[in-house]
């Protein structure tokens, strides 16, 4: 299963670049661009991740394979660090959209709908994708057609450690770590995967109110109470009784999107610099909301979804967040969605 994904997702990459390739036809600038790469690679004081070290320490001591190394200085190499420096200020809400490095297109279509920064007239929105390092096989020529994707559009966050789902929640503290240091005064973050629809409109406008009172406790989405750690091994959420030994989680609200206040937001980064991370990213968010004493609050009715939902332009119009979206699905019925406004 595992290396049959492997394959795929090799495939594809292969695939990818090649296309941009013949169509980009910049053979001579990608092959000096190689050289480059391995000249610099030869030269260990830039190496920007220390790796050598690192491989070192990680022999040194035995971990779990789900253990995460947090807190740790993992390094921002891809960073805007001026972002809410800009002429529009500190944005209103900070949407910090989870990608794969891979994931080129998607990232793309999400500019072109949901993450369209001025979506919603007369508030300062941010779309910031987050992503780590790509698998080591491909990594130098997708690392360059990153940066090259990052000097158009100016909107990654690349973070030095390897992006895989089971290192989700350290890509999530990173974001977090760049609002507390770059951006500390947004007043809503919003943490989002890719695979979702997104409604920022509703999200702004009803459940967030720009004009409404400040929160400095709120954070909302899909709740999920009451649930049991996944004990059987080889699941996808498996949970070993040792790095979790209870019989609940705390309360918590669903991965694919969940917004919460800016200053909520530093308390849970600084309290996550002591608790011990869990890879399933929504649940320690809700530990950490336990150790402050906060309760997520609940959304309207019927605005976050976790289940696939059946388009229908006005439901769509009066929700916030439907999970399971792939980009094409998005990219076909955003045209249909955008007139809901006037028609529903
Ligand atoms: C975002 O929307 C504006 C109109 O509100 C449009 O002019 C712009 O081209 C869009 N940006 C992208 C990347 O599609
Ligand atoms: C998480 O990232 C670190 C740093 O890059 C890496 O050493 C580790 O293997 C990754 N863990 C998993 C489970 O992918």
């Amino acid at each position: 299963m595992r290396r049959q994904l492997m394959l795929k997702a090799l495939l594809g990459l292969a695939f990818m670049g090649l296309l941009l390739l013949l169509v980009d036809q910049q053979w001579s600038s990608w092959i000096s661009s190689m050289y480059l790469w391995s000249s610099s690679q030869k030269t260990p004081t830039e190496d920007p991740l220390d790796l050598s070290s690192r491989k070192f320490e990680a022999q040194a001591e035995i971990r779990h394979p789900l253990d995460l190394r947090y807190p740790y200085p993992y390094p921002f190499l891809i960073n805007h660090p001026d972002k809410c420096e800009g002429p529009r200020g500190a944005p209103f809400l900070l949407m910090l959209v989870m990608t794969q490095p891979q994931n080129v297109w998607v990232r793309q279509v999400i500019r072109e709908t949901w993450g369209n920064e001025t979506l919603v007239p007369g508030v300062v929105i941010f779309c910031l994708f987050v992503l780590g390092l790509p698998q080591p096989l491909f990594a130098q020529e997708l690392q360059v057609l990153l940066e090259r994707e990052d000097r158009k559009h100016g909107d990654l966050l690349q973070v030095g450690l390897l992006d895989t789902y089971r290192n989700l929640t350290l890509k999530v503290l990173m974001g977090l770590e760049w609002m507390a240091q770059y951006c500390p005064t947004a007043q809503y973050v919003l943490k989002v995967d890719s695979d979702v629809f997104l409604n920022p409109r509703y999200l702004v406008q009803k459940v967030l109110q720009p004009n409404g009172p400040l929160r400095p406790d709120f954070i909302t989405g899909h709740i999920y109470r009451n649930t049991a750690p996944m004990r059987r091994q080889g699941h996808k959420w498996y949970m070993p009784p040792e790095l979790y030994s209870h019989d609940k989680y705390p309360d918590y609200c669903a991965g694919p999107g969940y917004v919460m206040s800016g200053s909520l937001a530093l308390r849970i980064l600084s309290v996550a610099q002591r608790v011990k991370a869990l890879y399933l990213e929504d649940v320690f968010v809700g530990l950490c909301l336990k150790y402050l004493g906060v309760k997520p609050t609940p959304a309207p009715r019927n605005t976050f979804f976790t289940y696939q939902k059946k388009y229908d332009r006005c439901t769509f119009h009066r929700l916030v967040l439907v999970h399971h979206f792939q980009h094409q699905e998005i990219l076909q019925i955003w045209p249909d969605f955008l007139i809901a406004s006037t028609t529903c």
